[in-house]
């Protein structure tokens, strides 16, 4: 008798982890392309591809070089992309006029994607951040971020994306009641097969400054913690997700993802909707940083933490590291 077979243990899970193909027979989560939707940094110009500093291997593109860049993806199996503009300071203003004009930035790169690739999905950003002198998501009146009119605005944004194009609006801004008003927008519109992804757990994150670089969109006083949730709460994230359920939300989404697992995670258990989850810029920027360094292996660790987002219950990841990924899982 071995020493091995010394214990009669009824069970042993160490069995089903013998060989890789009984590993891949009982894996219970898997990361595909599908599952991946690419966050895309578009600005004026052309033959221009300008990496941003704090997001090693991130650039923002000119729309010729970003034609290439959706054209790629594509060919790897995205399916989907997510659109932030680089708005010059000479087009901002406190209302964010420029995010609702029908030959900006963002509708001429809809169109334009639209007729290149007419079968990937667009998802447009709808928030005032990129085209505010104030740096804000919602107008600003003595300091304070007025809801009502900031709405107003939004929906102007999230027609002239529709009509420009846009498969799906995505909300950012976390003004009250905008999920609502654009749904009763687009409808009357007739713009009534354009989804909404709401991003209705949005916290007000550290982890978005390397974002923030990238399109020069930092808040130029306070923070935005009067309209972005606060990291200590999980209540309030379900009361945000069943609002914008009831407004008409056709996905709903939690950023960031890695330290708010546990919030997709209750999300996940609350609604049948599909689940999204940000895997935003500060995540990104760390792996990087780390990977950079030789400090960790950083190809496995980038799938481990797309994996981990999955197992939480998010069945869609906005991820940086989406062609990075097509490439390694091909
Ligand atoms: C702005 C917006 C932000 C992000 C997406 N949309 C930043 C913010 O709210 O300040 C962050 C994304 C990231 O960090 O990757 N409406």
């Amino acid at each position: 008798m071995t020493a091995e077979s010394s214990l009669h243990l009824t069970n042993r899970p160490r069995r089903l982890r013998c060989t890789s193909t009984l590993r891949s027979m009982v894996q219970e989560t898997q990361l595909r392309v599908a599952d991946l939707i690419y966050p895309l940094f578009v600005m004026e110009g052309e033959g221009q591809k300008v990496e941003v500093d704090s997001m090693p291997g991130c650039y923002r593109y000119s729309l010729d070089f970003l034609l290439k860049e959706v054209a790629e993806g594509f060919e790897l199996g995205i399916g989907a992309i997510a659109l932030f503009p680089l708005i010059p300071d000479a087009q901002k203003d406190n209302a964010g006029t420029e995010s609702y004009n029908p030959d900006g930035l963002i509708p001429r790169t809809v169109r334009a994607i639209k007729q290149q690739t007419p079968e990937i999905v667009v998802i447009t950003d709808v928030a005032l951040d990129p085209y505010s002198n104030q740096g804000h998501d919602g107008i600003v009146e003595n300091g304070k971020i007025l809801n009502d009119q900031t709405v107003a605005v939004l929906v102007k944004q999230a027609i002239a994306h529709a009509e420009a194009g846009a498969d799906m609006v995505a909300p950012s801004d976390m003004m009250d009641g905008r999920v609502g008003a654009i749904r009763k927008a687009l409808d009357e519109r007739g713009f009534i097969d354009v989804s909404i992804l709401a991003y209705s757990a949005k916290y007000a994150s550290a982890y978005y400054g390397p974002f923030r670089d990238a399109l020069d969109s930092a808040p130029k006083f306070g923070d935005k913690k009067t309209y972005q949730m606060d990291a200590a709460n999980a209540q309030e994230a379900l009361k945000e997700v069943a609002l914008d359920i009831a407004e008409g939300a056709d996905i709903v989404m939690v950023k960031p993802a890695l330290a708010y697992l546990d919030i997709i995670h209750r999300v996940r258990k609350h609604t049948n909707l599909p689940v999204a989850a940000y895997n935003v810029s500060g995540e990104y920027a760390m792996i990087k940083a780390a990977g950079q360094q030789g400090w960790i292996d950083e190809k496995k660790v980038i799938l481990e933490t797309l994996l981990s987002i999955k197992r939480a219950g998010a069945d869609l990841i906005l991820t940086y590291f989406a062609k990075e990924v097509a490439l390694m899982l091909r």
